[in-house]
This record gives structure tokens, sequence and C-alpha cells, in this order.
């Protein structure tokens, strides 16, 4: 159900949920002060009550409300990456939601950079958590059209076109001077070095992960197999009935459909998910995917993909 703008933030100052739009990807957002409307947001998804939500602000003026520390480090890293696809997490205050950060002593926060997502959260004065907005495990929704076709028409929508950053944030855990890479995104780990001037905290004891990262995520319905070659998933594709593929650049296999993506990890990053919705629709017995190559441009869309394919290893 597509709502407007007024209507949104009507419906999330009521301790409804709506699906917001942002530069990543959909969320779903709701109210982070209020414990029914979070609980809401769990039974739509699906989600364990192990895996926390992310608190989307309009500003980092208000990292102060939720973060009980908001290191140098920390306001430098929102200093340049915010509005933008960068979660912060942070010590968290103790009047934090228990249900927000799943127990955690720590609270996930993020200014989106989306117009509408930034007008909801400023007319609204809300704090929004919002997950993607997709049953846990699935793809995550880059259009409104991927939102209802996931949750269910009833869903309150704000349509703001498709995402153009389009796949989830990067997640870094900072404690004081130091920081820690906890999901990979299209802000590198490279980028984020620079800016924090020192490289990260790799494998430190009793280190915050980032739940809900378990393999089999961001998995369309049909399985996947990834290949490291065109020529590999070409000759592959021979022996099969009824597949469906996916090729980087250039290539195309004899005996079923092929989608091509272009040769850049932005522009391919922001059209993933609408193509992996697309090969899921046509109900083929496979997907085969073409791997990116191992540069660091690459690493976070290859995360997905090997996330998404862990079905069928
Ligand atoms: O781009 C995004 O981040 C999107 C948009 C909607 O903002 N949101 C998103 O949310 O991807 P979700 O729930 O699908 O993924 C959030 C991730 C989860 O892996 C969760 O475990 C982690 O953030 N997370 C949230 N709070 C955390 C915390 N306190 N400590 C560690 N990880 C946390
Ligand atoms: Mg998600």
């Amino acid at each position: 159900m597509r709502v407007n703008l007024e209507q949104a933030i009507a419906k999330l100052k009521r301790g409804e949920v709506v699906a917001i739009p942002t530069e990543t990807v959909y969320g779903l957002a709701a109210d982070a002060n209020n414990e029914i409307a979070l609980q809401k947001i769990y039974a739509l998804k699906e989600r364990p009550a192990s895996n926390p939500l992310i608190v989307h602000i309009a500003a980092k003026e208000q990292v102060g409300d939720w973060a009980a520390e908001f290191s140098p480090l920390a306001q430098k890293l929102a200093q340049a990456f915010w509005p933008g696809p960068l979660t912060l997490v942070l010590a968290a205050k103790p009047e934090v939601l228990k249900i927000v950060r799943a127990g955690a002593p720590t609270v996930a926060l993020r200014v989106p950079e989306h117009a509408m997502a930034l007008q909801v959260l400023k007319e609204s004065g809300l704090g929004l958590a919002a997950p993607s907005a997709n049953k846990s495990t699935q793809l995550s929704p880059t259009t409104a059209s991927h939102v209802e076709h996931g949750l269910g028409e009833h869903i309150p929508v704000l349509d703001g076109g498709a995402c153009t950053v389009g796949i989830e944030s990067t997640i870094v855990a900072v404690e004081g001077d130091e920081w820690r890479l906890l999901r990979l995104g299209m802000i590198g780990e490279a980028e984020v070095a620079t800016i924090a001037g020192n490289p990260a905290v790799k494998n430190k004891q009793a280190a915050p992960s980032a739940p809900g990262q378990d393999l089999l995520h961001y998995s369309p319905v049909t399985p996947i197999k990834l290949f490291d070659s065109k020529s590999d998933l070409i000759d592959f594709a021979i022996t099969q009935k009824d597949c469906v593929a996916l090729m980087i650049g250039e290539g195309e296999i004899a005996n079923g459909k092929t989608f091509n993506l272009p040769n850049n990890p932005h522009t391919l990053a922001e059209r993933l998910y609408d193509t992996l919705h697309q090969m899921d629709a046509l109900n083929a017995a496979l997907l085969l995917i073409e791997a990116p190559p191992n540069q660091t441009e690459w690493l976070a869309i290859k995360d997905r993909l090997s996330r998404a394919s862990h079905k069928t290893l």
C-alpha cells in the first residue's frame, strides 16, 4: 500500500511500521523508542530477536541521544560519510531500548542520504529503527515493488524510487580510537582507514559482531551457483535444462536467458538486487552467476553474492 510523506509520518508517530526508501535499500521503519512498534518489525520480518536494528537519525547532532560516547574518531567518520551508507556501532546510552540493540551494550546509527528519508526523520522528529524491508534471509528490496512483493501489499510503503547505492551500508564499530569493520559495503575499508588515520583492528578478543550475517542471507528463492570465469559458466550452462545467467560485461549462455550488468562495481551494485529479483521471478531451477574480480572495490558485491549462493555450496 503506497503512502505519501504525511501519511508515513503520521503512521510512524502512531507506532506503526512504514517501509521507507534510503540510498542503500528500503528499510522497514518504526519509532526506535516505541517497544511495541519495534516488536512489529521483528514479527513482520520473522527476524530473530538476537539480531539488532540500525537506528536512522536526521543528523550527527542526534548521536548524543543514543550513544554514550561519540569519540573524536567516530565524529571524524560521521563528518566524512554522513549522510551516507556508513553505519556506526557505538556504546549505547542505557536508556536505548534493549529490543533495538538485541541486548547488546552498543547501538548502530546511520544518517541516510535520501531526501525523502531525511524529510521523514526531520519532520517526525523520531529516530527510526529500520532493518532492510524484506523477510529475514531474503533479498533486500531496492524498489517499492520489491517491498510489496516480499512483505505483502498491506505494508505501507513510501515510494522514493530505486535506491542508488543498491546494497546495504558498511558497518563500522568504534571504541575510542579503534575501529573494526563489521559488514562490507560500498564505502570500502581503505576509505574508512584514510579518514580514520589508522587501520581497522582485526580479530580483537570479544570484538562486537554484526549478527544476522550468517551465510544464507540476501538470498533469492532460486538456488545460485557462482563461477569464477565466464567460460566455466557458459560450459556449465550447456549441461543444464533450466537456468538463467548473470554475467558482468559481455557474454551469454546458449540455452537460457542471460542478464548482463556493467563492469563497474557502483553501477553493478545499484542494479544487483533488482536483477536478482527479476531472475528469481523466472522460476528457473538454478541461477548461474559470474563472480566479480578479486579487487577491493568488488569486495562488498562478492560478499553479498557468496552469502546468497550459500544454499547451493
Ligand atoms: O543500508 C542499511 O544498513 C539498511 C538501510 C535500511 O539502512 N539497513 C540494513 O539493516 O541493512 P539490516 O537490519 O538488514 O542489517 C543491519 C545489520 C545487521 O547485521 C545487524 O546485526 C547489525 O546491522 N547491527 C545492528 N545493530 C548492531 C549492534 N549494536 N552491534 C552490531 N551489529 C549491529
Ligand atoms: Mg537485512
